[in-house]
């Protein structure tokens, strides 16, 4: 059971093309593609004659027509063609879904169509900001959509899961620490944020090179949380040498309960002439690596354990104060939509 009335990131605005393209969310097929305004169309996957995923079909003008039989649907998913007969039955049309394209991502509102608010899409208004460049990133998981986003909650992790690339180095027992740790966590309307900074400590390879810092820096980590899973990350590593921020967001979609589909940016105020480093693909293939080489193995396998540990659970610590605070936040939401609490989300009160 997933979270309704939402939009759900169902591809980066560069996957969409005027081809057509399915996606599962929330374990419905959609298909997408752009018509002739550039505009992007979602609907049922599949075609009212006898089921077939339109997605193997063909785009022709505006329209989609299926590559089984001919039929023909409309940007609405009104069948508009059904080959040698003129009736169209009314059990012929499909569903369509609301749908915006905005921050470089496509958004697709799951729940009663009359309730779509735009004002509800996540505000990733840096990503278009000037003297900021951001990175897309696409990654497919094998785990459940909360693990993925419990993973980008936790910033714990990075001092040890990315101690030689992205983190700090504060995670040695008995080695050097920072001077002072701060972690607080507030709720604020439907939003949940947390502030974390790291005073004097020296961070990993990747900030180094990023901000050319020789000395220790000071590391903070400013983060938000909205419904129904993005994660708003706002970083900022400062010394005298230099000061360098970014904002990256991670947008967490189920694809089944225990396959995700997460979504990235990664828009940062340095190395935005498109020569010097780190250049867009420095910066992709960095955060690609990392992710897909630490993260997603570490979530992945963690699925794997919760399914055969059958019933185990967490003993949540003080890092994991934001975990537990959207955790807490996601229980009401399912439980004010009339539908039980997935075990995936534990309450901690
Ligand atoms: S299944 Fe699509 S036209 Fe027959
Ligand atoms: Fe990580």
């Amino acid at each position: 059971m997933f979270l309704t009335n939402q939009w759900y990131c169902v591809a980066l605005s560069s996957e969409v093309t005027d081809k057509p393209f399915r996606r599962i969310v929330c374990n419905e097929p959609l298909l997408l593609y752009r018509n002739t305004e550039s505009k992007v169309v979602t609907l049922e996957d599949r075609c009212s004659h006898r089921q077939a995923p339109l997605s193997t079909g063909e785009v022709i003008g505006n329209n989609i027509q299926c590559k089984y039989h001919g039929f023909v649907f409309d940007n609405g998913g009104r069948c508009i063609h059904i080959p040698h007969q003129n009736s169209i039955p009314e059990r012929a049309h499909i569903s369509s879904y609301p749908v915006q394209e905005k921050w470089g991502f496509v958004w697709v509102w799951k729940g009663v169509n009359a309730e779509a608010n735009i004002n509800q899409i996540p505000d990733l208004h840096w990503t278009e900001k000037k003297g900021r460049s951001p990175v897309y990133i696409y990654f497919h998981v094998k785990a459940n959509h909360q693990l993925v986003a419990d993973n980008l909650l936790d910033i714990s992790h990075a001092d040890y899961l990315h101690s030689d690339t992205l983190g700090s180095k504060s995670g040695v027992m008995n080695g050097p620490q920072p001077d002072r740790v701060e972690f607080r966590t507030w709720d604020e309307g439907n939003k949940v944020h947390s502030f974390r900074k790291l005073t004097n400590v020296e961070v990993a390879s990747f900030p180094k090179k990023w901000g050319g810092f020789k000395k220790n820096v000071d590391r903070t980590n400013i983060q938000m949380w909205e419904a129904p899973n993005t994660v708003h990350v706002h970083l900022e590593f400062e010394n005298t040498e230099n000061k360098i921020l970014i904002n990256h967001d991670h947008i967490m979609t189920p694809e089944t309960e225990t396959t995700t589909h997460y979504f990235m940016d990664f828009t940062r105020d340095f190395g935005i002439s498109g020569t010097e480093y780190p250049t867009d693909a420095d910066v992709y293939q960095e955060q690609y690596s990392v992710i897909s080489g630490d993260d997603l193995p570490m979530v992945e396998s963690q699925q794997e354990n919760i399914h055969l540990y059958n019933g185990v659970v967490d003993v949540p610590v003080k890092a994991d104060k934001l975990i537990s605070a959207v955790h807490r936040r996601l229980a009401d939401m399912y439980t004010k939509q009339g539908v039980s609490i997935p075990s995936y989300v534990l309450v901690q009160r």
